[in-house]
């Protein structure tokens, strides 16, 4: 197995055949920052300073023309080849608190939530803690390439990881999820990872808002508060937007939590004209900022769902000045 030296350092790790520079050094208890795992974002950038490696996602946009140039590479497609010598800042904050693993996963039920998002439930060959709000890499038999998805469910000794998920036009990974996986089926799974988990040790109010496939992370950290003795007194709020009214859902997972309706709130919004809808309308970021444009400064706030909602939801978060310790989540698109 290649070895993995950080330059002016005796740090050193090994990387498993087919694992990358990135998930190594985390699985190795190393603070390797990252944020998406799936080549966007770019802030697993590295030096590779000497060896060979392969690149995963040669057009992985988290890294520019001139960033190859200049020898950086992106830790999470970074398959080494040889040893290598490799220049990055390790972050403390990037350690994981349950490193992750890869293995084997069964599909034991899948639950349909909407029209187009379904719960699938995995079990783990060997159960693995995770925190709420964190996400795994699911590699799919006859899909070329991984993808991230977040857990709904709780950490469980059972090593159950549920996951809801959106089916994408088109798309060969949900495809082989809706269309193929049968129960009994086995998947490989590697995980946990992402920083956009519960901070449980904070008594602020928490604010979540999700669309889409969002709906899993978001469901997983309400269900983590509302277990914390600390949810006493701490109100949760939970935004969930869709296009239609036939989109809309979670209510009825949150209204099994102890403390619905008087701790936790649910509000959702669609964004169409469609008549068949009498609740809120237009997007998440804006009626977050028509309900608690006041408090938000105060919350913990998580989101989570597709690319544009999330922009739009950092720039109305920038613009209200919430502080960016008090923002949580992970963009793996
Ligand atoms: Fe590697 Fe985002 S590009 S973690």
């Amino acid at each position: 197995m290649p070895a993995i030296a950080l330059k002016g350092s005796d740090v050193q790790w090994t990387c498993g055949d087919d694992d990358t520079i990135m998930r190594s050094a985390l699985r190795a208890g190393l603070g390797f920052p990252y944020e998406c795992n799936v080549g966007s974002c770019g802030n697993c950038r590295f030096d590779l300073l000497e060896g060979e490696i392969e690149e995963l996602r040669p057009d992985a946009p988290g890294l520019s023309d001139r960033d190859r140039e200049r020898g950086r590479r992106l830790g999470c497609q970074a398959r080494p080849l040889t040893d290598c010598v490799v220049k990055l800042r390790l972050m403390p904050q990037y350690e994981s608190r349950f490193p992750p693993v890869r293995q084997q996963a069964e599909l034991i039920e899948v639950r349909d939530i909407t029209h187009d998002i379904r719960e699938f439930r995995f079990r783990l060959d060997k159960a693995v803690r995770f925190l709420a709000g964190q996400y795994a890499i699911l590699d799919l038999p006859g899909v070329t390439g991984n993808r991230a998805y977040s857990m709904a469910n709780t950490d469980n000794d059972a090593g159950e990881w549920h996951f809801q998920i959106r089916r994408v036009p088109n798309g060969a990974a949900t495809g082989k999820l809706f269309d193929d996986l049968a129960v009994g089926d086995r998947i490989g799974v590697d995980g946990p990872y992402g920083m956009a988990y519960l901070r449980a040790e904070s008594d602020r109010d928490i604010i979540c808002l999700a669309g889409g496939s969002g709906l899993s992370p978001m469901v997983s950290v309400t269900r983590a508060a509302a277990a914390t003795p600390l949810l006493a007194g701490r109100r949760i709020d939970f935004i969930y937007g869709g296009r239609t009214a036939r989109d809309i859902c979670g209510k009825d997972i949150l209204a099994e939590l102890p403390g619905f309706g008087s701790n936790i709130h649910y509000h959702p919004v669609v964004s169409s004209d469609d008549e068949a809808w009498d609740g809120h309308r237009g997007f998440v970021h804006e009626l977050a900022g028509k309900l608690f444009s006041d408090r938000l400064p105060e919350c913990e706030v998580y989101f989570a769902g597709p690319p544009l909602m999330g922009q739009s939801i950092q720039k109305m978060l920038i613009d209200l000045g919430v502080p960016p310790a008090q923002v949580h989540f992970d963009q793996f698109y």
